[in-house]
């Protein structure tokens, strides 16, 4: 089991995230963030933190969103480890809750 990084993160990137995970397994792309499955431990500490709610567990992940279990594991690979909060895009409001946004992960 793991917590998956969703698609609500995608441009709103708050990072809240980061500060409560005691294995430090998120990783930074340039606008958004993923969790490394093999380090998450499950301990739920992430999801409540997230303003947009963009963390699930993996047994919770939605139905429409299943690309990103995959997604996290392949990115968190490849991006670099983030540890401390920092802060949100200027424009994360107005990407919060908005629809379609696997189209505008950066790599
Ligand atoms: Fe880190 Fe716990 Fe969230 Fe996994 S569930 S990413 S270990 S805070
Ligand atoms: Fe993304 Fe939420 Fe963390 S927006 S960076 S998952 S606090």
């Amino acid at each position: 089991m793991t917590f998956v990084v969703g698609e609500d993160c995608i441009k709103c990137k708050h990072t809240d995230c980061v500060e409560v995970c005691p294995v430090d397994c998120f990783y930074e792309g340039p606008n958004f963030l993923v969790i490394h499955p093999d380090e998450c431990i499950d301990c739920a500490l992430c999801e409540p933190e997230c303003p947009v709610d963009a963390i699930f567990s993996e047994d919770e992940l939605p139905e429409d969103q299943q690309v990103f279990l995959e997604l996290n594991a392949e990115l968190a690979e490849i991006w670099p480890n983030i540890t401390e909060m920092k802060e949100s895009p200027p424009d994360a409001e107005e990407w919060a809750g908005k629809p379609n946004k696997l189209a505008l992960l950066e790599r």
